[in-house]
Formats: C-alpha cells, sequence, structure tokens
C-alpha cells in the first residue's frame, strides 16, 4: 500500500518535471514535442537485423549521424529481450538508446514483437516451441501457420508483459533526456495467405454478432467513413450479415481482432510511460485480395475499424515500396490521420519526395528504410564503410554547400536547416510543396490573395545536362511565404516564374541564396541576379544543387 501510494507520487512528481515526449495532434497533420519542443523526424529506419549487436550499433550510428538524420527507427525484438521467459535482457536496449544520444539522435523504437510483417518471427524460441499455450492462427484447411493468434489471451499477455518491462525499463533510463519518442507497435501487422483465421474460435467469433463497440462507432461516424462497405444500415448481425459473405468481410473481422490486441498492448504500455504509439502498414496493392497482401492491417480502407478499436494509437504510418507515391501520400493524410511515413524505399529521389512530405502533406516524419546502407558522398557507390570521411569537410549537418553529398543527404540538411521554419508554418495555408516528375512537370502555387507561382521542372529550359533525356527524374521544392511578397524556397532543381490575380506585372526586387545556423539565423550566402536569376525573369534552383533562396516579388 505504502510502496503504490509512494510510487504514484513519484509518477505524479516526475511527470511534472519533466513533460514526456508527445503528439500534438490537429487531426490532419501532427507533430511530436520532446524537450517540450516541437520536431520532425528527419528520419531513417534501419534494416531489420541492423541493430542486433553493439558491435553494429556502434559502427552504424555515427554513420546516420553524418547522413543529417535527427531520428533513427530502430527494432528491438521479444526474442533479444526476453531470451528466457520471464528473464529480461535490456542491454540491446541500452545500447542503442547510449549510441544515439553520443551521435544526437532520437530514438523510436520499433516492437518486433507477436508479429513482423504478418509472422511470429521475432518470438522467443521459448514461445515458439509452446503452440499449445501459444495457438498460431489456421488456414482453411486447418493448418497452424506461423502467426500467432491475435484472439489468444496467452500471446496477448505474454507479449504484453514483456512490452511493458520494456516501457518500464525505457521510463526509468530515458524519462529525462527523451532520447526514446514514440514506439511503433507490432510491425506490418496483418495476415498473410487468408483474409482471416480460420481456427475454430476465429470461426465461432465470426459467426457471432458483431460487437456494439464497432457499429455504435459506425453508426456515429457514419458520414465520415474511409470505407462504403463500412456505411451499413443495420446495426445488429453478424460479420457477413452486416457487412457481406466474402473475404472482405472477413478481412474487417480479422482487423477487428488486430485492433483490439494492438490497443490492449498500446494501452497498458502507455500507462507505463505515455509515448505516442502507432502502427504501420503493408499496402494492398497491385490488384491483391485479402491474405494475398497481409490481410486486415491498417489499411487505408479498414481505418476506421482500426481507429474505433484501437484508440490509444495515434496514427497509422505509411510503409511505401509501391509506384504512386502521390497518391498514397494522399490517401494517408487524412482528416484524421497526419502523416507519417516510417519506411519508404530507400532511393535518390526519397531527398524529393521527403522535401513533398513536409511542404504538401505537414508530414510527422520520413524514414527511408535500411539508411544505414545510404552512401554519404557520390563518389562512393560501393560500401559506406570505406569512404574516407575524415577528409570530408561537410560532416556539419547545418552545412549545405557540399556538391559531393549523396541526394537525400543533401536534401536533409536543407531539412535540418529549415526545420524551425517548416514547424512554424505547419498546418497554415503558408506552405506549401511541389514534386515534379517526368509526367508531371510543371505546376501552380495559388495563395488565397491571387498569387501564383508557376513553377517548373528544371529541364524545361533545355540548359541542363540532362534536359535531352527521354525521362526527367523528379524534382522538388517547399515553397514558405513568410509575408505578402516575401518567400523561402527549399529544393532541387525548379524553375519559378509570377503572376498576381489584379493582372499586374511581377518582378523579383531581391533575392539571395541563403543557409540557416543552428540557432535558425538566416546568412546569405550569395546575392544571386544576372545569369542566376535570368536577368531577373525567375527564380532557379538548377537540379541536383540543393539550395534555400530567399526572395522577394514587386508589382509594376
Ligand atoms: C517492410 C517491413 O516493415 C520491414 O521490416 C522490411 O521487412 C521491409 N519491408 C523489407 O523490404
Amino acid at each position: 500500500m505504502i510502496k503504490s501510494v509512494l510510487s504514484l507520487l513519484c509518477s505524479i512528481v516526475c511527470v511534472s518535471l519533466f513533460a514526456q515526449p508527445k503528439l500534438e495532434n490537429h487531426g490532419d497533420w501532427a507533430r511530436i514535442i520532446v524537450n517540450d519542443k516541437p520536431m520532425l523526424i528527419i528520419g531513417g529506419e534501419l534494416g531489420n537485423s541492423s541493430a542486433s549487436t553493439q558491435e553494429d550499433i556502434r559502427r552504424i550510428f555515427p554513420h546516420l549521424h553524418k547522413l543529417g538524420l535527427n531520428t533513427v527507427l530502430a527494432p528491438i525484438s521479444w526474442e533479444l529481450l526476453e531470451p528466457q521467459e520471464g528473464e529480461y535482457d535490456f542491454s540491446t536496449l541500452d545500447h542503442i538508446i547510449h549510441e544515439a544520444r553520443r551521435n544526437e539522435l532520437k530514438v523510436v523504437l520499433l516492437w518486433f514483437g507477436a508479429w513482423k510483417n504478418s509472422m511470429s518471427c521475432y518470438t522467443p524460441e521459448w514461445f515458439k516451441r509452446d503452440n499449445k499455450r501459444f495457438p498460431r492462427v489456421h488456414n482453411k484447411n486447418g493448418v497452424p501457420l506461423e502467426e500467432a493468434s491475435s484472439l489468444s489471451a496467452n500471446v496477448l499477455e505474454a507479449d504484453k508483459k514483456i512490452f511493458c518491462s520494456m516501457m518500464q525499463h525505457i521510463r526509468d533510463v530515458d524519462m529525462n533526456e527523451q532520447t526514446v519518442i514514440m514506439i511503433q507497435v507490432e510491425n506490418e501487422i496483418g495476415m498473410i495467405t487468408e483474409p482471416r483465421d480460420y481456427s475454430k474460435d476465429a470461426t465461432k467469433m465470426y459467426n457471432s454478432q458483431v460487437p456494439k463497440q464497432l457499429t455504435d462507432y459506425l453508426k456515429k461516424n457514419t458520414k465520415r467513413l474511409n470505407n462504403n462497405r463500412l456505411q451499413i444500415k443495420t446495426y445488429k448481425g453478424t460479420w457477413s450479415e452486416l457487412f457481406g459473405n466474402d473475404i472482405y468481410a472477413e478481412e474487417i473481422f480479422q482487423a477487428w481482432t488486430y485492433a483490439l490486441y494492438v490497443e490492449e498492448m498500446a494501452k497498458a504500455g502507455k500507462a507505463i510511460y505515455n509515448l505516442p504509439m502507432y502502427v504501420n502498414v503493408a499496402l494492398n496493392s497491385r490488384n491483391r485480395t485479402p491474405g494475398e497482401y497481409p490481410s486486415a492491417g491498417p489499411l487505408a480502407h479498414l481505418i476506421d475499424v482500426w481507429h474505433c478499436g484501437a484508440p490509444s494509437i495515434s496514427v497509422l504510418g505509411l510503409d511505401l515500396y509501391d509506384k504512386g507515391y502521390r497518391d498514397w501520400t494522399g490517401r494517408y493524410h487524412l482528416p484524421n490521420n497526419p502523416l507519417f511515413i516510417p519506411e519508404i524505399r530507400l532511393e535518390d529521389h526519397d531527398a524529393m519526395r521527403a522535401l513533398y512530405a513536409f511542404g504538401h502533406h505537414d508530414a510527422m516524419g520520413f524514414c527511408p528504410f535500411s539508411i544505414e546502407n545510404y552512401p554519404l558522398t557520390r563518389q562512393s557507390n560501393s560500401d559506406w564503410r570505406n569512404i574516407d570521411i575524415s577528409k570530408d569537410d561537410q560532416l556539419n549537418v547545418f552545412s549545405s554547400n557540399s556538391s559531393k553529398l549523396s541526394p537525400l543527404v543533401s536534401s536533409y540538411r536543407l531539412l535540418r536547416q529549415t526545420e524551425p521554419l517548416i514547424l512554424k508554418h505547419q498546418g497554415t495555408k503558408d506552405m506549401d510543396a511541389v514534386l515534379l516528375d517526368n509526367d508531371t512537370r510543371e505546376t501552380d502555387i495559388k495563395f488565397e490573395d491571387g498569387t501564383v507561382l508557376h513553377i517548373s521542372h528544371t529541364y524545361s529550359l533545355g540548359w541542363e545536362p540532362g534536359a535531352k533525356s527521354d525521362k526527367w527524374p523528379e524534382a522538388a521544392c517547399i515553397i514558405i511565404r513568410q509575408d505578402k511578397d516575401d518567400y523561402i524556397v527549399i529544393g532541387s532543381g525548379i524553375v519559378i516564374t509570377f503572376s498576381k490575380a489584379n493582372g499586374k506585372m511581377v518582378g523579383i526586387a531581391k533575392c539571395e541564396q541563403v543557409e540557416y545556423s543552428q540557432e535558425g539565423e538566416m546568412q546569405i550566402v550569395r546575392h544571386l541576379n544576372g545569369d542566376q536569376t535570368h536577368q531577373g525573369r525567375h527564380i532557379r534552383i538548377p537540379f541536383d544543387n540543393y539550395q534555400i533562396q530567399h526572395f522577394r516579388l514587386y508589382e509594376y
């Protein structure tokens, strides 16, 4: 009794002294607040096995710092934390936190517990071997799959127990410093090969009434549901009666079981240490059906089921390995889901896509996958471990004037410099971004007062070496309007001309290339005029140059 009163008092005092990381959520955009300050997650996710030994962590984290990341998304797995039942080993976690601090990185931990990409491969051996106590899902033929059952109380309790111990440990070692800022619960949950679990228990539940919690939610939110199938007319019945007699109804059922499971995990973990929590999604693209794609994950058509079942989860994160970047980001940037990209295929064009995510979608974060494999400089087409970085004079992430840096590194340095500016304009009409490519070679940004910025790919000028090529690479910029005629442009490969609704002509009053110091001070790198603005006709950042320019317009 005395112990629990003391622990309650302690938590009240601790909480009031150190506000823990939290999400400032505005519905369609959000940002994480750490040490009482907002931040963008200018991040990268490690490959699955790259933070599993202390040696790797020690070797890799300094490289991440040089790449310009402010946050690393690092897996932490059940098999390493609880190798024997009830015996915990937090040494890998401690090492991640320690090396992150040494390299000025924040950490988002990815909990590889009961499921990692549908499978239960990251559960410890003692769990795997005891499939009586920890049952698996079954396919239609009654064959168990290597996927733990989302309906098993034993699975949930065991997963929750270690997850909560981990949260307690993070709280104990990190509440002050706040290196760990967010938690991903499981990884790309979804049932593979089948749309739902066909075990006896699951089938019994599937044939019983849909819970009132879900039908009430659907009724209450009927006008803002993201899937027509959930707009039901009657609110009493079994899953197939309410949602249709097919695999898509089965998928809704399975999603419900996953969401409830995740809610139990998140709620219990947050009760110990209230960090923001999210889940990530494996997409359902390429005309696949549920089960062919991981069924029942936090997919765009199941967002309402997940929101209802797992209210402790703040964000449904988008993992993007498919074509259609603009389309997918639009589908996950919703009135009730801020855009967070915990994974995207690691490619040079992520340099442009990151700008678009932060500038156009007010994204919380952007994180290419297996980021440790990305080279710092362009000359290094091979392994980054072979690069002689000691000779590189560009290790300061607040410096961006090296043409040697790889595209994503250059872009991240611009983002790190302008982070306070972007944060200041998030959620306002004064910030937007464009992403140009072979199909979309020009576009406009229109402001409410009738000012229009016409933004084209620099290849459209025909001056640059790549302009004659058949396929134009992606180019992008963020535009921030600081005042009526005062703008900042951040990007690469764009040319801007202007017009006003009042019909007046618009000219460039002044243009300069700038940099921002760590303290947020703008410094002029050079005054741009003459050839650099085509004698006052346009604002331009050549392709493959990564720059911040400040310009003022005037009417005549
Ligand atoms: C998505 C998963 O979430 C990652 O852990 C990793 O397996 C990648 N796919 C691999 O491409």
